[in-house]
């Protein structure tokens, strides 16, 4: 089990995924499925254009809502762009910042993320903080290197307040919807590492309170196992979020509940 003193956090990431009516499908299955579930945090992510009817489908749940991404102002002339204050107008608590699909395919840098970390917590938005290596850095022996790199610059300048609604989502980019998912002990090394670095960057305290989550082909079958680790908080899970049964069954993992 991960620290006793860290409560899981179980994110459904669902990407550009489910529309209206399938969404709010989804939550009203989700609810029931994991109600009662209080020693874990639970939130789901949907896309923009679904965060409100699922905001109102979710009222008087155990689960929070979140967005994927959040801009660096609270209003003005960004075309396309949404701002935490906005996220927060629909009742989102949470947004993620930094999925390695917004730095590969939007080029979002460690400048900007850690901009967009900074005005999200500073709005009182809690954040899930991505990064990750890709394969042919874990394999060219750079990761440490770019895992140093994206906790250093992506994090730079948070104090012990805007830590207090920050957890990372570690989420090796080879295993992120491919199916291969890390093995546990990759997992722990990873998240081992990354809590040293906060360590030895930010402090004792604030990395011992750190929540890190695994991400990359999450599922039922390897929650469990995967939670085990003692530096494993949670789980950001995307292919397996977009069903009921798969998402409940990482939760009731996380929460060490036999399914
Ligand atoms: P996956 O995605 O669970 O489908 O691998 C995880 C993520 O990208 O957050």
């Amino acid at each position: 089990m991960s620290s006793t003193s860290r409560t899981p956090l179980i994110a459904g990431n669902w990407k550009m995924n489910l529309h209206t009516a399938e969404a709010v499908a989804l939550v009203e299955a989700l609810k029931p499925a994991v109600a009662g579930l209080d020693s874990v945090e639970v939130v789901v992510c949907p896309t923009f254009t679904t965060l409100y009817p699922v905001a109102q489908a979710l009222k008087g749940s155990n689960i929070a809502l979140g967005a994927q991404n959040a801009y660096t102002k609270a209003n003005g002339a960004y075309t396309g762009e949404i701002a935490p204050q906005m996220l927060q107008d629909v009742g989102c608590t949470w947004t993620i910042i930094g999925h390695s699909e917004r730095r590969q395919y939007f080029n979002e840098s460690d400048a900007l993320l850690n901009e967009k970390l900074h005005f999200a917590r500073k709005a009182g938005l809690k954040v899930m903080f991505c990064i990750g290596e890709t394969l042919e850095e874990r394999e060219g022996g750079t990761m440490n290197a770019v895992l140093t790199r994206q906790v250093v610059e992506g994090l730079k300048g948070l104090d012990a307040a805007g830590f207090a609604g920050t957890a990372i989502a570690y989420e090796p980019v080879w295993a992120i919807g491919t199916g291969v998912t890390a093995t546990s002990q990759q997992a722990e090394d990873a998240h081992a590492f990354v809590r040293k670095l906060v360590t030895d960057h930010f402090g004792a305290t604030i990395a011992d309170a750190l929540r890190i989550q695994y991400g990359g082909s999450a599922k039922p079958d390897n929650a469990a196992e995967l939670i085990a680790n003692p530096n494993v908080d949670g789980f950001l899970v995307g292919g397996a979020a977009l069903k009921a049964d798969s998402f409940a069954a990482i939760v009731k993992a996380a929460a060490g509940v036999a399914v």
